[in-house]
């Protein structure tokens, strides 16, 4: 008898040892000392032995139980632990590998024109004004001095909401805004914005692109500030040799008006092709503002005189960045943006 439960507990020890998992083992563990493993049908014949026999048969069985027992704690823990091996060998990470690669935003070219140009005119004592893209025909047009029927209307191009309102066609409105809100203070803003035409899209067009107005207004203004500004503005964004020229042109909210030419960045006046041979790029227009504009406005045109100007946005990068199509600005194609 005593050799049967040694070869039962060699057999026990070994399987034990060879259980892959915890459900392999519990059932192993049943095996050998379940209700109707061999040890308890051992125990089961008891009566049947002597006094003698039992003792030894019964403290056998113990030692069975016991070694057989701490057995399968001792698998139970190695299990667990290969558990946890595979888990992590599984989550291993290579950190050798190249990684993923992210495209990173950037600004878009005319938001990178306009906050140059607000940097250079804060550093020149502006102060930035906003106004409204819906804009009403009593500033778009009207404190514009563009009357109802005026001829000059037809200049620029409207996309009209209603009888009133529009999408403002320039950014000349927040000039009469800015005025009515300074209560004929002086005044020296810039005001940067989207403007709406209704034009034909093509290289050189868009129902939709920016403008930053420029007004200053005080007592003792003249032309030559204006010059002046705008001479160090340019020279500041587009080189320092640039020279500005004016000339005579017209617009109904100054008088004098002018168009403004800068020598040409690529050439420095030579003439080239950019400049299409003649040494002056048109970048904007300007003029001093017109008496009936500071008078509706709240100014005494007698006491207190202004420039203005408008410049293009897309005209400027354009130039400055040598991009011959405007539409580049608003199709968004990535090849395009990433350039800047
Ligand atoms: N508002 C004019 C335009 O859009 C530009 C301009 C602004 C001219 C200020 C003179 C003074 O064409």
């Amino acid at each position: 008898m005593i050799n049967v439960i040694n070869d039962l507990e060699v057999r026990a020890l070994e399987k034990i040892s060879q259980a892959k998992n915890v459900n392999e083992l519990n059932e192993t563990k049943a095996e050998f000392l379940g209700k109707k493993s061999p040890v308890s049908e051992i125990m089961g014949k008891m009566r049947e032995f002597s006094v003698e026999q039992k003792k030894e048969i019964g403290g056998r069985v113990n030692q069975f139980k016991v070694a057989v027992e701490a057995a399968v704690l001792k698998r139970l823990e190695e299990i667990k632990e290969e558990e946890v091996n595979k888990k992590l060998a599984s989550e291993e990470i290579d950190v050798t590998l190249p990684g993923k690669k992210f495209s990173k935003g950037s600004l878009h070219v005319l938001t990178k024109t306009i906050e140059e140009l607000e940097d250079i005119f804060i550093g020149m004592g502006y102060q930035i004004a906003e106004g409204p893209e819906v804009e009403e025909d009593l500033y778009n047009f009207e404190m514009m001095n563009l009357p109802k029927d005026h001829p000059a209307r037809d200049m620029q191009d409207t996309f009209y909401i209603t009888e009133t309102n529009l999408m403002r066609t320039h950014t000349s409105p927040v000039q009469a805004r800015v005025m009515l809100e300074a209560k004929g203070k002086p005044i020296k803003v810039v005001c940067p914005g989207k403007v709406y035409r209704r034009d034909n899209d093509d290289a050189t067009h868009s129902h939709q692109f920016m403008q930053i107005e420029g007004l200053v207004v005080d007592t003792n203004i003249t032309m030559a500030d204006l010059k002046g500004a705008l001479t160090q503005v340019f020279s500041k964004i587009l080189g320092e040799n640039t020279k500005v020229r004016f000339r005579p042109s017209y617009f109904p909210f100054t008088e004098p008006s002018v168009e403004v030419d800068v020598t040409c960045f690529k050439c420095g006046g030579k003439g080239c092709p950019l400049c299409k041979g003649n040494g002056w790029i048109e970048v904007l227009g300007a003029g001093m503002v017109h008496p009936n504009v500071l008078r509706m406005a709240g100014y005494d045109p007698l006491k207190y005189q202004g420039f203005a100007f408008g410049i293009g946005i897309e005209r400027i990068t354009m130039l400055k960045y040598g991009i011959d199509d405007i539409r580049n600005f608003y199709t968004n194609d990535p090849r395009f943006i990433k350039q800047f």
